[in-house]
């Protein structure tokens, strides 16, 4: 006679929640999104775990938490209970830890966390090194961390009008554009804007988990589109974690740039943990006249010439370029077209080997703000560069 089947507790919250979710998303790989589908919940459990022993450990340093009592003092059975009920949530909203201050140095205990792996095709990682290429986060990780990074994540494919991140959450992943358009908004005051766009091409998701903050925008998806995620334990073992080095590399060099002046030095230093660096060799071209702009510059060694097309007489302009300035070290480029949210105004080329720190467009208007008066003091110097070369400043009036 068969004995009576014991149904392991969770496992019909599991399957529904699976179920409700091929339904809602109707993906065309059932595995592959199975696959994603409880990734996402293994994740969302360890990190749920994760953030209870952190506040404990920081409960005996004399932080406070937003986790509330009761839940700390469950025994281990009802915590697996629990994390399994709140990991049905859409996309595993972690419990709060938003008091935990930002310390770059301080993760104890991340070295021990296993290394994550989900394994890809050979044409998913292609798909993921592309999208990876130009990230600014990880232009400063060793290749070997680097390597961790793409093993680490995870595929998220997303419908229109679906919220990837909701303002006010707590942090789960950082995420990676392979494709599609993103409206960002910010809710201040009880109004809702629309701050900017990503168009195919980007990352979001950091700063709830490099700061321990709530999220600080809601993104959502314009159109069907395919993100790249990484869970929080792997961006702060990684990601964090390379953020200690860079501060102590780039804190002089930082404090010494002259439009940084006026920063506060926290305000300096989150300038220092968004940005990436990248080097240029004799004569590349680092911006194109007339393109679309979506990043801003700070030479850290080298020099780069600002070159623009010249106007024959009847002002028109022709293709032969003449240069207009030099930048060297400390000094910045690549603000105008962010400024004033036109084409690039003149093409930049390195002179001799450089090396640049690169902010993109939504950090600098995020961290910029305060240097915007400095900057548009200068270009209007732009203004009479060009006035003294053309007899005319049309360049800079696209
Ligand atoms: P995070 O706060 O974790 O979640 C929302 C993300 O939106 C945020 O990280 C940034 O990556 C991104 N973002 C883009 N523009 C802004 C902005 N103006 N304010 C806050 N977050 C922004
Ligand atoms: P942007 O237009 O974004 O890209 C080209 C950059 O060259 C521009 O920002 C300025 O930072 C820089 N630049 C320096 N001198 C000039 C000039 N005279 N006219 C236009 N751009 C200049």
């Amino acid at each position: 006679m068969m004995s009576a089947v014991e149904i392991p507790a969770g496992l019909k919250e599991l399957l529904q929640e699976y179920t409700v979710e091929v339904l809602r998303r109707r993906p065309p790989n059932l595995v592959e999104f199975a696959v994603q589908h409880f990734t996402r919940i293994l994740e969302g459990q360890k990190n749920d775990q994760r953030a209870k022993r952190r506040s404990a450990r920081s409960a005996r340093k004399g932080v406070t938490f937003e986790t509330n009592s009761t839940e700390a003092n469950k025994d281990d059975e009802a915590e697996e209970k629990d994390a399994i009920k709140s990991t049905t949530a859409k996309y595993n909203r972690r419990v709060s830890v938003c008091a935990e201050p930002y310390n770059p140095d301080e993760d104890e205990d991340d070295d021990s966390e296993p290394r994550i792996v989900h394994p890809k095709t050979d044409e998913q990682r292609r798909r993921l090194q592309d999208a990876c290429g130009d990230i600014l986060l990880f232009k400063t990780l060793e290749q070997e961390q680097f390597s961790e990074v793409l093993d680490a994540m995870f595929e998220v494919f997303v419908k229109p009008e679906e919220h990837i991140i909701d303002q006010g959450d707590d942090g789960d992943n950082f995420y990676v554009i392979e494709k599609g358009t993103f409206d960002i908004f910010v809710e201040k005051d009880g109004k809702r804007l629309c701050v900017g766009k990503y168009d195919n091409k980007g990352s979001f998701g950091e700063l709830a988990l490099m700061y321990n903050t709530p999220r600080g925008a809601t993104i959502v998806a314009t159109q069907e589109g395919a993100l790249w995620a990484m869970d929080r334990a792997t961006f702060h073992r990684l990601i964090v974690k390379n953020n200690a080095k860079k501060r102590r590399m780039y804190e002089a060099f930082i404090e010494s740039v002259p439009l940084l002046k006026s920063l506060e030095l926290s305000e300096r230093m989150k300038i220092v943990d968004v940005l990436g660096a990248r080097a240029f060799k004799d004569g590349e071209q680092i911006i194109t006249q007339g393109d679309q702009a979506d990043c801003f510059y700070i030479v850290e060694s080298g020099q780069v010439r600002i070159m623009i097309k010249s106007k024959t007489k009847a002002g028109q302009q022709d293709n032969t370029e003449v240069e207009v300035a030099r930048c060297s070290r400390g000094q910045y480029f690549g603000e105008l077209a962010l400024v004033t949210n036109k084409p690039r105004a003149a093409s930049v080329y390195a002179a001799g080997d450089t090396k640049l720190l690169v902010i993109d467009i939504q950090a600098f208007e995020r961290l910029l703000g305060p240097c915007m008066n400095i900057m548009k003091r200068n270009i209007s110097q732009y203004e009479d560069q060009l006035v003294a070369l053309f007899g005319s400043s049309d360049d800079l009036k696209h």
